[in-house]
């Protein structure tokens, strides 16, 4: 076989990738050096904008199959038959820091899916948290800068961190999942993964029911200590991906089993907490697990840069059968995905091969926009309605409406009798071993006793307080001891 030739990027051969063009032996460069140019000024142009959050992350192809009939709650195509099978892309992913951090570290771990459906893309884009550190989309940004580096120390700094949390003690719940062993995952591949939020089902005789999703590992839950962790992520930053990647290469393959938890439309209302609330879980004895299938990772992406640092996911890219309930941080959610694919990507990033569908075709009227690499629509028309036979709408919504009423606001979410920010904090709490509790208290005491306000400290005190008066007492002694050290 012949040796094939280098080429320019219009594909003319190149002489010479060792010396660059001079004038003269010993002379300046020439600007008619179009290889030289081309390779330097491509170069500048590798990187894109990382993502706001989430910046950190590996992603594998696999499929998921149906196992157990869910027919009866949602029409959802891909989700239509026991033995179905959907082709899927999962990235997971660390929140808080940038593209250079490292992957064993305590903080929430992503796990977004994106199925490849023959309705179109369905993306759930959760994480391995049932819960959330907030109920509002507006604390969002606020909530992300306080974790994120300081705009002057270029660090993350204790006291925002634990400042933001003194302020919001919604997330007491959350704060006491992430301070537990939970808190740091051995690997991607030993952690569950959670819708988190409550969503919307539909079955084909148009009754509604709220559903959570659950994905539960099937290799098991492995955390690791903040010690161990420390010690990973200074040998190997990149431990999550490297374990990931080796484990589908040598076939062992991850998975995961899909449970929902399913509430009557009708039920909503009564129930005894927001049952739109991302920082409550619904118990399993009210709304018990039900089995839907298996989740399988098999095919590493061959460039991480063009499957993983260019998939993009968005809550809003519903299909038949589901969509949104009115939780308000999914509905802020339903904007922001999007929003920041366009920024990050361009308008035309679901012409990406992982973002375009795989078990469909995008049939519409949109158009150019930067970076139009197929022929949108060929010669067909580019407007609606039109008398040539382009798409038409179907006329059937993809979900059941929602009922609103009042009048409009910034409200507060609607009441129910027991809506209070801790309890759940405290059942987590009284659920853990009196070892994973002496853990737990001694991570949080660790971050609180850095903070150097004593009202900032007081205030995060009295959120553990009020969850248990055991889980308040110890956090308060150990925060106590540390500070007197
Ligand atoms: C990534 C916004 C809450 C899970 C992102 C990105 C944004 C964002 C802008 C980057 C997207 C990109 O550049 O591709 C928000 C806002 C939230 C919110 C405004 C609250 C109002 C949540 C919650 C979860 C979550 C509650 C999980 C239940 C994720 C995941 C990613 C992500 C997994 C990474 C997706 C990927 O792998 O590409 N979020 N987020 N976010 N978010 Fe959120």
């Amino acid at each position: 076989m012949s040796q094939r030739v280098l080429t320019t990027e219009s594909g003319a051969p190149v002489a010479d990738n060792q010396n660059s063009a001079t004038a003269g032996v010993g002379g300046p460069l020439l600007l008619q050096d179009q290889h030289l140019l081309e390779k330097l000024a491509r170069f500048n142009r590798e990187r894109i904008p990382e993502r706001v959050v989430h910046a950190r992350g590996s992603g594998a192809y696999g499929h998921f199959e149906v196992t157990d009939d869910v027919t009866d709650f949602t029409h959802a195509d891909f989700l239509g038959g026991v033995g179905k099978r959907t082709e899927v892309f999962l990235r997971f992913s660390t929140v808080a820091d940038s593209l250079g951090g490292a992957d064993a570290v305590r903080d929430p771990r992503g796990f977004a899916v994106k199925f490849y459906t023959e309705e179109g893309n369905y993306d759930l884009v959760g994480n391995n948290t049932p819960v959330f550190f907030i109920k509002d989309p507006i604390k969002f940004p606020d909530f992300i800068h306080s974790q994120k580096r300081d705009p002057f120390t270029g660090r993350q700094e204790p006291d925002n961190v634990w400042d933001f949390w003194a302020h919001s003690p919604e997330a007491t719940h959350q704060v006491t999942w992430l301070m537990g062993d939970r808190g740091i995952p051995a690997s991607y591949r030993h952690m569950n993964g959670y819708g988190s939020h409550t969503y919307q089902w539909t079955n084909s005789r148009g009754d509604a029911f709220f559903v959570k999703y659950h994905f539960k590992t099937n290799q098991g839950i492995r955390c690791l200590s903040s010690g161990q962790a420390a010690e990973i992520a200074g040998k190997d930053p990149n431990s999550h991906q490297t374990d990931l990647l080796q484990a589908i290469e040598r076939g062992v393959h991850p998975s995961w089993t899909l449970y929902v938890q399913l509430m009557p439309a009708a039920e909503a209302a009564d129930y005894r907490f927001n049952p739109f609330d991302l920082t409550k879980v619904w118990p399993h004895q009210d709304y018990p697990l039900k089995r839907v299938g298996r989740l399988v990772l098999d095919r590493n992406p061959d460039n991480v840069f063009a499957e993983v640092e260019q998939a993009a996911f968005s809550p809003n890219n519903f299909v038949p059968g589901i969509g949104p309930s009115p939780d308000k941080m999914l509905q802020g959610r339903l904007f922001a995905y999007a929003d920041a694919h366009r920024y990050r990507l361009g308008v035309n990033h679901t012409l990406l091969a992982v973002n375009a569908p795989k078990a469909t075709t995008a049939q519409n009227y949109g158009r150019d926009g930067l970076m139009a690499s197929n022929a949108q629509g060929r010669h067909a028309k580019n407007y609606e309605p039109n008398s040539y036979d382009g798409p038409v709408e179907t006329g059937r919504p993809l979900s059941a409406p929602l009922a609103v009423n009042g009048h409009t606001g910034t409200h507060e979410a609607p009441a129910h009798t027991k809506d209070d920010d801790f309890f759940q904090a405290g059942e987590l709490f009284r659920l853990m071993s009196a070892e994973e509790k002496s853990r737990l208290v001694a991570n949080i005491a660790g971050g609180l006793s850095q903070v150097s306000r004593d009202d900032v400290i007081e205030k995060n005190l009295a959120h553990f307080h009020a969850a248990d008066p055991e889980y308040g007492r110890r956090v308060e002694e150990a925060v106590r001891a540390l500070r007197e050290d």
